[in-house]
C-alpha cells in the first residue's frame, strides 16, 4: 500500500516536471507566440493600422522604428518614452534627444485603441513599439523578423536616462560604442543599426556644426564631401533654420537599403556620427565596406541586432503592468 502511494506520488511529480521546465525556460523570456492565444490578431492588427500611416506619410516608418531605439536605451524597452509628464513623471519626450524630433506618438495612439478594442488589457506598448518598428522596415523594403514579445510597460519615465544614454550626433566613437556597450550591444550592432539611416529626416540642428565650426577652429568638417557640404549649407545657415529637414540617405530616403553605407564611402553621410564609423575605426570601417557591398549581409546583421536591442532589459511576468493608454501609468 505504501508502496503503492510511493509510487504514485512520484509520478504525480514526474507529471509535473515538464510543466516546472516550462516556466523556467520561458520565465523573464520574450517569444514570438506570446499573444497567439490571448490576442491572435495582435500583429495584423499593429501592421494596418502602421501601413495605413506609413502610406499616409512615408517618413513615418523611420519615425516609429526610431521610438523603439529610444525606448529601449532608457530602463529597457518598457515603453517609458511613451509617458507624457504627469504627477511625479517628468516625460522622456523633453529630453534633448527628443524635444521637437521624437514624433509618431500619435500613431501608437492609434494602434493600442484597436488593440484594446480587439483584447483589452493585453497587448503592452512596449510590444507595440518593437512591433512597429519591426513593421515599419518591412513596409519601406528592409528584412523582416521575428519579433519576442511579452515585454510589460513601466510605472515611471527617466528623463536623466534619455539624456544621457542615447549618444548625441556629435559624439566621439568611443563615447557612442560605450553607450551601445552598456546597453549589451557590440561594435557590430552599433554599424547595423545605424544603418536605420537609410530612412528619415534629421533637422538642421543636428548637424550644423560640421558645416562651419566641427572642431572649433572655424573650418567645417573635412570628411564631409565638399559639394555636397555646400549644398546642406544653402537650407542650414549659421543660425536659425534650426527645424529645416534634411534625409539621412539622400540618394534613396524612404526606402530601407545599404545606401547609407554607400553614402559614407563617399563622405556623405549627414550626422557627424554617421560618418566617424568609417573615419575613427578600423574594425567599424570594414563593417561598413562590407555592408555597402553586401546587401543581404547587412539586411541579415540588421534583423539579428534588432532582435538584440529589443531584448534590452525587459519587464515580464509581474512587473510592470499593461497600460491602457501608453500616455499614462494605469490608475487603479
Ligand atoms: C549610433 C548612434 C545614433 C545617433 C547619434 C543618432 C542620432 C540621430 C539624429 C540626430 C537624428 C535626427 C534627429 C533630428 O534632427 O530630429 C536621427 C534620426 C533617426 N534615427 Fe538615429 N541615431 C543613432 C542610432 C540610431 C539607431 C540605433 C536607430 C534605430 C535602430 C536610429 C534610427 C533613426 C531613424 C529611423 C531616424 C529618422 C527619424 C525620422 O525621420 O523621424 N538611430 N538619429
Ligand atoms: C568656433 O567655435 C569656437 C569654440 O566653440 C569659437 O571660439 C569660435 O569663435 C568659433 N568660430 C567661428 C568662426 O564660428
Amino acid at each position: 500500500m505504501a508502496k503503492a502511494m510511493s509510487f504514485l506520488i512520484i509520478l504525480f511529480l514526474l507529471a509535473l516536471a515538464p510543466l516546472c521546465l516550462c516556466l523556467k525556460t520561458y520565465g523573464g523570456y520574450l517569444y514570438p507566440q506570446f499573444y497567439d492565444h490571448s490576442c491572435p490578431k495582435a500583429q495584423e492588427i499593429v501592421k494596418s493600422v502602421v501601413a495605413k500611416a506609413v502610406a499616409r506619410e512615408p517618413r513615418m516608418a523611420a519615425s516609429l522604428l526610431r521610438l523603439h531605439f529610444h525606448d529601449c536605451f532608457v530602463k529597457g524597452c518598457d515603453a517609458s518614452l511613451l509617458l507624457d509628464s504627469s504627477g511625479s513623471i517628468i516625460s522622456e519626450k523633453m529630453s534633448l534627444p527628443n524635444r521637437n524630433s521624437a514624433r509618431g506618438f500619435e500613431v501608437l495612439d492609434e494602434i493600442k485603441s484597436a488593440l484594446e478594442k480587439e483584447c483589452p488589457a493585453t497587448v503592452s506598448c512596449a510590444d507595440i513599439l518593437a512591433l512597429a518598428a519591426r513593421d515599419s522596415t518591412v513596409l519601406t523594403g528592409g528584412p523582416t523578423w521575428e519579433v519576442p514579445l511579452g515585454r510589460r510597460d513601466s510605472r515611471g519615465a527617466s528623463l536623466s536616462g534619455s539624456n544621457n544614454n542615447i549618444p548625441a550626433p556629435n559624439s566621439k566613437f568611443q563615447t557612442i560604442l560605450t553607450k551601445f556597450k552598456l546597453q549589451g550591444l557590440d561594435i557590430v550592432d552599433l554599424v547595423a543599426l545605424s544603418g536605420s539611416h537609410t530612412i528619415g529626416n534629421s533637422r538642421c540642428a543636428s548637424f550644423r556644426q560640421r558645416l562651419y565650426n566641427q572642431t572649433g577652429n572655424g573650418l567645417p568638417d573635412l570628411t564631409l564631401e565638399q559639394s555636397y557640404a555646400a549644398h546642406l549649407r544653402t537650407r542650414c545657415p549659421r543660425s536659425g533654420e534650426d527645424q529645416n529637414l534634411f534625409f539621412l540617405d539622400f540618394v534613396s530616403p524612404t526606402k530601407f537599403d545599404n545606401f547609407y553605407f554607400k553614402d559614407l564611402l563617399a563622405y556623405e553621410g549627414l550626422l557627424s556620427s554617421d560618418q566617424i564609423l568609417l573615419t575613427q575605426n578600423a574594425q567599424s570601417m570594414e563593417l561598413v565596406k562590407q555592408y555597402a557591398e553586401n546587401n543581404e549581409l547587412f539586411f541579415q546583421q540588421f534583423a539579428k541586432s534588432m532582435i538584440k536591442m529589443g531584448n534590452i532589459s525587459p519587464l515580464t511576468d509581474t512587473r510592470g503592468e499593461i497600460r491602457k493608454n501608453c500616455r499614462k501609468i494605469n490608475t487603479y
